[in-house]
Formats: structure tokens, C-alpha cells, sequence
């Protein structure tokens, strides 16, 4: 059961089913999942097709993600799956809009994974005034976070989840897990529309700082969530410090969230190299 004094909401970061099962008989409840289009090529249907050689059509592909989320949906019906569209470096607001759109029908219970890239943001700002969830993915820096934050007002809290990569940071030495307490401080000035869901989890402490810090959400691979349920869903004390090795720090930003989010830097290396994998993982499955 769901720890009483928990305020986060825990997600499964997967593709596969068959893992959500097992997480939900784990833990006895998930607040929701994460896919992208990586974790749709680990899904181990879609890994049996490629050895064969049987790679799917651009319709099959498609299908077969709606036939995950579906599973995944009828699962957590109650919570949130992010469904993430196709954007490589050459994909225009326009077409992330059109398939956000056709991707929102497919469950009940959807939020679309836009980039946090300047196209990413225009479709940002046209799928709320359209009526959708959005989780901005591929957030790296304060200044992305600050923009999600503007290309967003006015939509319902709820709608919105920004979603900082931190195990990427923390992969070339940087700590990722500052970049959440900063986004969480700066948030605290707003008017509290955009959720902070902390991605790119890589271990079981992270999941702990990350409650301590109060994210929103926390999202995190099998492996990890398996662990921290097997080590009886600890939720950290006031005397836990999360330990940062090596790891750099990332400065905090005083930024004016009025601002219009064209006004901040969204540009960033990963950002740029997160949409190029995950479009290269995308099309392995594509005949
Ligand atoms: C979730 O929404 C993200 O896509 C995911 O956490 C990325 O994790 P990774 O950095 O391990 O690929």
C-alpha cells in the first residue's frame, strides 16, 4: 500500500506491461507511467519482431504503442501515462501537434511528451489551448523548466508536468538532482500549474532525495522501483542527506516567470542529443 505520509506520486518509467503488473502487486499501487520510444524498443514483443527481422510498418509501429498504453491504461486507470510524440531535429510544431492530438484518443487517462525544444514549445502552448495534458520531456536547465512554466499558463494544474533528466546530468558529472530543488524553489513563486516529475532515475537514492525534495512526481525504471519496494517504500527523514560524491553543482537562477517563454534559454546539448535518440530508437523498429 501507498506510504501514508508520501506526498510525491510514484510513476513506472517503462514500455512493457508485463512490468507494470508486476510493480502494482509490488508496491500495492502506481500513481501512473512514463513511456518513450526507447522503452517502446525494450518492450520484449517489439524485441522478438526485430530478431526476427519483422519490422513493423509505420502503422504497425504505431498501433502497437496504442496497444501498450491501452494495457498500461486499463492497469492504472485512475492515473497518468505519458505517450511520447515523434520529434527529431527536423519535426515542426505543427506535426508534433497532429500527433499529440491523435495520441490524446488513445486512452482516457493521457499526457503527450512534447520536447523541451523551441518547436516543442509552440506545440506546448497550442495542445493546451487544444485541451490536452502535456509532459515537457528532455528538460536539462532552470531556464527550460521556467519556459514550460510560460508556454503553459493559464492550463489547470494537473495538465502539466515538467519532466528534468536527471541521470543524464549526474552521467557527465553534473547533479542532477540540484536542477529538481532548484525547478521546486522556483516553482514555490508560481502559481503552482506545472507538476515536477523527476526522470531519468538511476538509483534508489535518488527516489528518496527526490521525496524529500517533494517532487510532484517521481518516475523510475523497474529495476529501482522493485528496489525501494523491497527495501519497504522508505520515505526519507529530516536527517536524510543525500550524498553527491563528486558530482557538480548546479547554481540556482533567480528567473521572472512572467516572462514569455521565447525570453529564456531552452537551448541544451541533451536536449538536442535526447531527441536524436530517441527518433534513431524510434525508427529501429520501422521497415
Ligand atoms: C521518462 O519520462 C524519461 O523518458 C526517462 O526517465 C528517461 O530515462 P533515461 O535517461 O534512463 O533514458
Amino acid at each position: 500500500m501507498r506510504p501514508e505520509n508520501m506526498k510525491s506520486k510514484i510513476f513506472l518509467d517503462g514500455g512493457d506491461p508485463g512490468e507494470t503488473r508486476e510493480i502494482i502487486k509490488l508496491l500495492g499501487f502506481l500513481d501512473g507511467q512514463t513511456t518513450n520510444p526507447t522503452l517502446i524498443s525494450k518492450n520484449p514483443e517489439a524485441r522478438e519482431r526485430l530478431e526476427r527481422g519483422d519490422r513493423f510498418s509505420e502503422q504497425e509501429i504505431l498501433a502497437f504503442y496504442r496497444d501498450v498504453v491501452n494495457e498500461v491504461s486499463s492497469l492504472i486507470p485512475y492515473g497518468s501515462i505519458s505517450i511520447e510524440v515523434y520529434a527529431d531535429a527536423s519535426t515542426k510544431a505543427e506535426q508534433m501537434l497532429t500527433q499529440g492530438k491523435e495520441m490524446f484518443t488513445w486512452i482516457p487517462n493521457a499526457h503527450i511528451k512534447l520536447p523541451s525544444s523551441h518547436e516543442g514549445f509552440k506545440a506546448a502552448g497550442q495542445a493546451i489551448k487544444n485541451g490536452l495534458r502535456v509532459n515537457m520531456t528532455l528538460c536539462f536547465q532552470q531556464e527550460q523548466a521556467a519556459a514550460v512554466y510560460a508556454a503553459t499558463a493559464g492550463a489547470r494544474k494537473g495538465d502539466v508536468f515538467v519532466s528534468p533528466f536527471i541521470g543524464r546530468l549526474d552521467d557527465r558529472g553534473e547533479n542532477g538532482m540540484d536542477l529538481i530543488a532548484n525547478i521546486i524553489k522556483m516553482y514555490q513563486k508560481g502559481d503552482g500549474h506545472v507538476e515536477v516529475l523527476t526522470a531519468s532515475v538511476r538509483t534508489y537514492n535518488h527516489i528518496l532525495y527526490a521525496l524529500q525534495l517533494g517532487s510532484n512526481i517521481i518516475t523510475a525504471p523497474f529495476k529501482v522501483l522493485k528496489e525501494w519496494g523491497e527495501k519497504g517504500m522508505s520515505i526519507p527523514g529530516s536527517d536524510y542527506v543525500y550524498n553527491t560524491g563528486n558530482l557538480k553543482t548546479i547554481p540556482y537562477q533567480e528567473l521572472d516567470l512572467t516572462k514569455k517563454w521565447q525570453e529564456f534559454n531552452i537551448i541544451h546539448d541533451l536536449t538536442d542529443k535526447g531527441m536524436d535518440r530517441f527518433s534513431a530508437d524510434w525508427n529501429s523498429l520501422i521497415k
